[in-house]
């Protein structure tokens, strides 16, 4: 996770590019100038301007701020000619000394290859049947290299002329989505166009958005089984929620309420708290049972894909925690007696300003909201707010 305590513009500045790319992008699909790849606009360009390097390069990335301002400065210098024909020559002597002056960042930095999906968006919305469908195709096509934990252990790795990466490390969360889909199904090469993974273009764009998200919450899962936190957040997975006596909606319908889920009937001890909605986890389909809670999610795909994320083959007894923004924060572990600051497994530097307040006499999970709310995820993914 990126702390910018530090760097409170970078978050705007790289907002601003990856939207100026995206309107981009759009008004070209929009006058029909765009191509299609993978059922969306295709990216014309082999560059774009690279959000993920500026997260790295904060030299770069505030030339580059500069480098806008004093455009911007340029073209209002432009407008002023226009306007005010007196010191006309003035403002028209100031643009190339403008542009000139500017301190341009390294394109090198800058700019990154682009491929024609870069900026695709994933259409399966990280849900739990594309995470189960992700896993099974991952078993029959990618764990000989990748390994069984993504780790890049697989038996046929070490005869690979590169090694398979980390697939749990930041990777996955530094690379747009749609550049990593691009590399599923068109293979990678190396510097010198040798091929370093093969292509799996029999796999149909759902599939590779499928492997997508659950190479994401494998990573999450070994994250916390090696770390013990989610180095990266990780958001909650697509489910439909069931509340009693209600037509199922999907879990999306909670965002801006903190949410728990829970994975034992409120008979196990549990309480309804008035801070969260709490949600039953369940494993199997069926009717409610008498110790169901007022909201239930019971799909085995929801399952299995929060089991993934927690790390764990044994989900039953564990609790999790969102926040309002959808980002899962904590969890207590089967067994677990309450829950306290420790749980938070997503932390990120509180935001300015904000001092976590929980006073001596607030209870664990007290503390711990406070200091969800106090920290949340303020995280960028090549260009995208994740
Ligand atoms: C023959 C071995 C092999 C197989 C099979 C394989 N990979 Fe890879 N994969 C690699 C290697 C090697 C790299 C590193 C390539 C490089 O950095 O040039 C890689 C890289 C990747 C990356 C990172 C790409 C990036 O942006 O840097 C992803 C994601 C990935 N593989 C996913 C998959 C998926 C999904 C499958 C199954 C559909 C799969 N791989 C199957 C060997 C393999």
């Amino acid at each position: 996770m990126i702390a910018l305590a530090d760097a409170e513009w970078l978050n705007p500045l790289i907002g601003l590019l990856q939207e100026g790319q995206l309107l981009l992008l759009r008004s070209l699909a929009w006058l029909g100038l765009a191509g299609s790849s993978h059922g969306q606009p295709a990216w014309p360009w082999a560059s774009r301007l690279s959000g993920e390097n500026l997260l790295i390069d904060l030299g770069q990335a505030r030339r580059l701020a500069l480098s806008l301002v004093v455009v911007a400065l340029a073209l209002l210098s432009l407008m002023a000619a226009l306007a005010w024909k007196r010191r006309r020559w003035l403002f028209v002597a100031a643009v190339p000394l403008l542009l000139v002056l500017a301190p341009w960042p390294d394109s090198g930095v800058v700019l990154v290859p682009a491929s024609p999906t870069s900026f695709h968006r994933s259409p399966t919305g990280f849900g739990a049947e594309a995470i189960g469908r992700g896993r099974a195709l991952y078993a029959q096509h990618c764990v000989g290299c990748h390994g069984v934990d993504g780790r890049g252990q697989g038996t046929l790795a070490a005869a690979l002329p590169v090694w398979p990466p980390n697939l749990s490390g930041p990777l996955l969360w530094r690379r747009a989505d749609g550049d990593i889909l691009w590399r599923v199904l068109h293979g990678t090469q190396d510097r010198h166009g040798a091929s370093t993974m093969p292509a799996f273009g029999g796999l149909s764009d759902a599939d590779a958005w499928a492997l997508i998200d659950f190479m994401k919450a494998q990573g999450a899962g070994q994250s916390l089984r090696a770390n013990g936190v989610w180095s990266q957040p990780i958001g909650l997975p697509r489910a439909m929620v069931r509340c009693a006596g209600r037509e199922p909606r999907p879990l999306s319908a909670w965002q801006g309420q903190r949410l728990r889920i829970v994975t034992t009937g409120p008979d196990s001890g549990w309480l309804e708290d008035p801070r969260m909605v709490t949600m039953q986890l369940r494993p199997s389909s069926g009717e409610a049972t008498q110790d169901a809670a007022d909201c239930v999610i019971d799909s085995p795909a929801a399952w299995e894909a929060f089991a993934l994320i927690a790390g764990t083959d044994s989900l039953a007894g564990t609790q999790l925690l969102a926040d309002r923004d959808g980002w899962l924060r904590a969890r207590s572990a089967p067994g677990a007696a309450g829950w306290s600051e420790d749980d938070l497994l997503c932390r990120t530097a509180p935001a300015p300003g904000t001092v976590p307040a929980a006073g001596p006499s607030a209870d664990g999970l007290g503390a711990l909201v406070v200091r969800m709310d106090a920290e949340p995820v303020r995280f960028l993914k090549g260009g995208f707010i994740h």
